[in-house]
């Protein structure tokens, strides 16, 4: 069994004892950033203390370990996911992966009499990049339904697909609303129609086992930051039948074999081809060592333990009154609610005053208020350092606000 206060000993945000507003902090707002363990820290620390170089740049010792240490991290995510290693592309973040999808293969491989599936709960990330395709080659997007529930099931898919549909983009987990969608089920029905699937992995792949084979899906985008790694790393899987389909949104050193004057240019093939000018090589061997210590600790303890925490959150929220919650029965730790009568960014400014961080507005999905009724909303978000007490605190200051902004400036 999990225990949050020793994996805590891990964590240099929790042994400082990191304060805000003077108040013991405690972090909900895990869907936006996780904390680093020490591990990390050091492997990084080591690297600008003992080995900094570059890769593939030099055929010196110092560069040899640097390569070494990408080549680790980038088994380790294949491992870590159930790929192919050269399926395992490093980006800068889900974003960036994204963008890749959208300008390397969308551009390249749409034309106008083609269609796009995304729902309106995506973030912007899993947004804008697609509006971009749709207004440069003139393709048209559509939204997939949501039920009542707010959820993207299978059935709303079969509805929402033509033949036409060339692209299923959508994200297993919603960062709003923390429903775990059926990206198996939703991945044989896009192969079933001739398009592909591109998955959003950002809130998924953190929280659960990840297997690509067995989710048969096409491309998934996750970020290291979400998962105890450096900022400013991130993976694109690529199914290896797509390889040759993708073509480079960046080019320059590392990603071509050679070039000439007549502008001939021979690229790698992936994943250096989408790999061009230094890596975030300090992030990238940080990465490695977050994936080792959630390894060691197993995914399926941490969604375990979070589904536990969160039914704990639930009960316990039931207690205090006039509170609005969006996603009740959601399978990931992600918890979205309002208090009736005060605006999220007031209740967010209220619990920022008790030390307490969660995240209000509208969370990058700007087109999910449409669904929601409401322009805002706070979300807490958990992961396994997080503890019953961490809700308490949570709990009590919502039920001992009073008037919120008068308890602000009290
Ligand atoms: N995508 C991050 C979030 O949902 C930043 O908060």
């Amino acid at each position: 069994m999990l225990d949050p206060y020793k994996i805590r000993k891990d964590f240099p945000m929790y042994q400082n004892h990191i304060k805000m507003q003077g108040k013991d902090l405690v972090f909900l707002d895990n869907a936006s950033t996780t904390f680093k363990p020490y591990s990390v820290l050091k492997a990084i620390e080591d690297y600008y203390s003992f080995y900094t170089s570059n890769h593939h740049r030099g055929d010196y010792d110092l560069c040899y370990n640097v390569d070494v240490k990408i080549k680790e991290t980038r088994q380790l995510v294949a491992k870590f996911i159930n790929a192919d290693v050269n399926e395992c592309v490093f980006t800068t973040g889900t974003t960036q992966s994204i963008n890749i999808i959208t300008y390397g293969y969308a551009l390249k491989n749409l034309s106008k009499d083609d269609e796009i599936l995304i729902s309106i709960e995506e973030h912007a990330s899993n947004s804008l990049p697609w509006f971009e395709v749709a207004k440069t080659i003139g393709c048209k997007i559509k939204y997939i339904e949501l039920n009542k529930e707010g959820r993207i099931t299978p059935e709303n898919v079969k509805k929402a697909i033509s033949k036409r549909t060339k692209i299923v983009a959508i994200a297993q987990v919603s960062n709003v609303l923390g429903y775990l969608v059926d990206i198996k089920e939703i991945a044989r029905i896009a192969h079933e129609n001739g398009a592909i699937l591109a998955c959003d992995g950002a809130q998924s792949v953190p929280h659960r086992k990840t297997d690509v084979k067995d989710l048969d899906v096409d491309f998934l985008s996750f970020s290291a930051h979400k998962m105890c790694g450096p900022t400013g790393v991130g993976v694109l899987y690529i199914r290896k039948e797509l390889f040759n389909k993708v073509s480079p949104v960046f080019v320059g050193g590392g990603n071509n074999v050679t070039f000439k004057p007549e502008h001939d240019v021979t690229y790698y093939s992936t994943p250096a081809k989408l790999e061009a000018g230094t890596l975030n090589i300090e992030g990238i061997i940080g990465f490695k060592s977050a994936l080792e210590y959630l390894m060691k600790i197993g995914m399926e303890n941490i969604e375990q333990y979070e589904q536990n925490l969160r039914k704990y959150a639930i009960n316990r929220i039931k207690e205090v009154k006039d509170l609005i919650i969006y996603n009740e029965a959601a399978e990931e730790g992600i918890i979205t609610l309002n208090m009736k009568g005060i605006f999220a960014q007031d209740l967010g400014t209220y619990l920022n005053s008790k030390g307490i961080a969660v995240r209000t507005g509208q969370h990058c999905a700007k087109m999910l208020p449409l669904f929601l009724n409401t322009p805002a909303t706070v979300r807490v978000s958990l992961y396994f350092y997080n503890t019953k007490e961490d809700i308490d605190i949570f709990i009590e200051n919502l039920k001992n606000g009073g008037n919120f902004l008068d308890a602000y400036f009290a």
